[in-house]
């Protein structure tokens, strides 16, 4: 026996302005052992009223009706938030109406001869709407777990930039300002000191501090280079020669212009997904160069890293606990752009970032001033 969603009867709303086709109707319904509610209403008015009165499991209407069709029906059921499966009953309106009205979203025709067919009709057409609901409330639930996913990714990314920048302040400031005075204080030692054995112990202590400033230097560069304050193309310059210098193989880099102006959240993702993309070029690639090219035209920044070495397969590149390319994806998105990786085994890898920029204020200015 056929029921609601609910579990309840169906709550069938027919119109019909001919009491005894209503009847017939009815009589079909209790005869194929359908359990409903069966509500008529004849004017389009009427049927207005129903629908905003309550919610009905499907519409039975019949095609021709006193001054308006079911078109006219039809169109009130289209803007309800979820239009209940719209089945036309009618007398014959001929194929070209009845494809018509299928083409519109009707969920289906039943001539009044052929009476035996509605209540199979109805259950086919609840059938197809719930599969169409839940298809659709998934899809918005998918649409909506993605778009959480990408605030809480943009999320993560400022605070672990922010966590970053903290961490590189406080180095500076207490491991820094302590070194130095170590430093400070070992040269006295070392000027005041006439005990050649202190004198030696001062220098090789004056080494390690020196060591160790380097290193602390070198970790707050990583955390936020301050070569970024410079702008995106110094930056990926001198990422560039820092690769060079650790590796050896040439890496050269070629800009459309000097400098390339970029709103600041831009240029940190254009720089890490260079850093991090120089860093896999580092660990997996084995080239013999690296090519650079960073260009803004026609309200785009692109930002190519290729190389000619191993390359990969298509699987490599989402093995599960690689994290690197997943989350360059996820840094593009947070500002709108996209990544393309190309690679094949044996020809080498390409990253390309693409962000759009917003419009430069020089274009967007108005011209109205201008002679
Ligand atoms: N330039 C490259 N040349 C060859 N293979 C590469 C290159 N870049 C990435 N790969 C392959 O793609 C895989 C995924 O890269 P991804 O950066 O996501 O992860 P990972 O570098 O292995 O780890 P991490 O999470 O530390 O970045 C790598 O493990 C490697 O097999
Ligand atoms: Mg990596």
């Amino acid at each position: 026996m056929q029921r609601a969603p609910s579990g309840q009867a169906l709550n069938i709303l027919h119109l019909e302005d001919s009491p005894a086709d209503h009847a017939l109707a009815r009589l079909a319904l209790r005869r194929a052992g359908m359990e409903c509610t069966l509500q008529q209403v004849e004017t389009l008015a009427d049927f207005a009223h129903a629908l905003a009165a309550q919610r009905f499991d499907v519409i039975l209407a019949d095609y021709r009706l006193a001054g308006f069709t079911a078109l006219d029906a039809w169109k009130l059921v289209e803007a309800l938030p979820v239009p209940p499966p719209f089945v036309l009953l009618s007398g014959a309106i001929g194929e070209a109406a009845a494809v018509d009205a299928m083409r519109l979203g009707m969920a289906d025709f039943v001539a009044k001869d052929d009476m035996a067919r509605l209540a199979h009709v109805i259950r086919r057409a609840i059938e197809v709407h719930e599969a169409r609901r839940a298809r659709e409330l998934a899809v918005a639930e998918l649409a909506a777990s993605q778009r959480r996913l990408a605030e809480l990714t943009e999320h993560l990314q400022s605070s672990i930039e922010q966590e970053r920048a903290a961490i590189a302040r406080e180095i500076h400031d207490d491991i820094g300002g302590a070194l130095a005075a170590l430093r400070f204080d070992l040269a006295w030692i070392r000027r005041h000191s006439h005990d050649p054995e202190l004198q030696q112990r001062a220098d090789a202590a004056a080494d390690t501090l020196q060591q160790a400033l380097s290193a602390s230097q070198r970790i707050m560069m990583n955390l936020r280079p301050p070569i970024l304050d410079q702008g995106l193309v110094a930056a990926v310059q001198w990422l560039a020669a820092n690769f060079e210098r650790r590796t050896g193989v040439p890496a050269q880099v070629r800009t459309s212009r000097e400098h390339i102006a970029v709103p600041p959240a831009v240029q940190l993702v254009a720089y890490r997904t260079a850093q991090e993309a120089l860093t896999n070029v580092v660990k997996h690639a084995q080239p013999r160069q690296v090519h650079i090219e960073l260009a803004d035209s026609e309200g785009m920044l692109t930002l190519e890293i290729s190389d000619d070495g191993r390359g990969m397969a298509p699987a490599q590149r989402d093995k599960p606990k690689a994290f690197g390319l997943k989350g360059l994806q996820e840094r593009a998105r947070t500002v709108g752009g996209w990544l393309d990786v190309s690679s094949q085994p044996g020809r080498g890898t390409s990253v390309v970032l693409s962000v759009p920029l917003p419009p430069s204020p020089t274009a967007a200015a108005p011209t109205k001033d201008l002679p």
